[in-house]
């Protein structure tokens, strides 16, 4: 009788560990992955392929707080003749007719937004790279998050190029 207990809360324990740890895996995974987009646009074509430079559509990365995305007509000054047989470049092309913004999903979203102060021309202006943030974009199809951009991320590239780590300096 008490060996059935025992193994009956062995079972328990671990059926118990095993569907936490499928369910914060899977939590992590829907965090890391890549949402659709309205238009396939890939960095691996734009960066990888024609090395255009980043600045060149996130125009703001270097003077405000936001980068930004590439209004339509960014776009439509190589798409107005490049690749018009592709159904997904003549999406640009109904965007721009219906003066409409492309509706971009967001990848990169600090947690508690309105509560931690983070702009982009700070680092960039510090020649912080893209890609220690955001990782290879030319050889990403997709964009996908490879940081948490959780505090201890902030943090540790803080205290390895001695940037300021007190609280008040992130924390409104
Ligand atoms: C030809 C224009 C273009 C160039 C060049 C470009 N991007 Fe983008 N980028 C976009 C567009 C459009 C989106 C939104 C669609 C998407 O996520 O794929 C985007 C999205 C992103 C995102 C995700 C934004 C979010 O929602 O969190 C990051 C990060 C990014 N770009 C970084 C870069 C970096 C770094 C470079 C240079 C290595 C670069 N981009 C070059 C057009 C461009
Ligand atoms: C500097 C010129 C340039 C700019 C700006 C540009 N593209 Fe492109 N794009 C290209 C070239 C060149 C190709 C590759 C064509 C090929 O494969 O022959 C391409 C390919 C594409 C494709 C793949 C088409 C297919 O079916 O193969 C899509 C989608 C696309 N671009 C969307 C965009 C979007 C959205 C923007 C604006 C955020 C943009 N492009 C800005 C030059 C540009
Ligand atoms: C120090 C880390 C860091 C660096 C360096 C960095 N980013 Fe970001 N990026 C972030 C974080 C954090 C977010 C999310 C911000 C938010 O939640 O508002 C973000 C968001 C974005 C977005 C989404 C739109 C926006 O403006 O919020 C784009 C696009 C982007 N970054 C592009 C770039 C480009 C291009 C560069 C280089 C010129 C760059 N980033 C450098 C951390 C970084
Ligand atoms: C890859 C390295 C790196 C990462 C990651 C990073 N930072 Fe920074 N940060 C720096 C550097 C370098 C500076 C410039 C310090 C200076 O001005 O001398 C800086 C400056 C800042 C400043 C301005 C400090 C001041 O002097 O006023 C703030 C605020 C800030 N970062 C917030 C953040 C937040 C929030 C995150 C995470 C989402 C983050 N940083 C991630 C490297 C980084
Ligand atoms: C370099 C930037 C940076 C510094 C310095 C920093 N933080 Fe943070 N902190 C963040 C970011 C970014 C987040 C949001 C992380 C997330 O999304 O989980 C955060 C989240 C937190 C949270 C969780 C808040 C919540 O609602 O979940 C607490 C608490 C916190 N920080 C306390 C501190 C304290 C105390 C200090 C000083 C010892 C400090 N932080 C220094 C960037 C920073």
């Amino acid at each position: 009788m008490a060996k059935r207990l025992v193994i009956a809360g062995l079972v328990g324990y671990f059926s118990l560990f095993m569907v936490l740890t499928l369910a914060l895996g899977f939590r992590w995974n829907k965090q890391r992955k890549a949402p659709d987009q309205p238009i396939a646009f890939s960095h691996e074509i734009h960066v990888g392929r024609l090395n255009l430079d980043c600045l060149f559509c996130h125009d703001t990365a270097d003077k405000s707080f936001f980068a930004g995305v590439p209004p339509v007509s960014r776009c439509m000054e190589c798409h107005i003749s490049v690749k018009l047989e592709s159904a997904e470049v003549q999406k640009i092309h109904k965007y721009m007719e219906d003066q409409e913004p492309i509706p971009w999903n967001r990848v990169h979203r600090i947690r508690i937004r309105d509560q931690v102060y983070f702009s982009h021309e700070r680092h960039v202006k510090k020649d912080v790279a893209c890609a220690e943030c955001h990782g290879d974009l030319g050889a990403m199809a997709k964009v996908r998050a490879v940081r948490s951009l959780k505090m201890g991320f902030c943090v540790s590239c803080h205290q390895e190029k001695e940037a300021p780590t007190d609280c008040l300096i992130c924390h409104k």
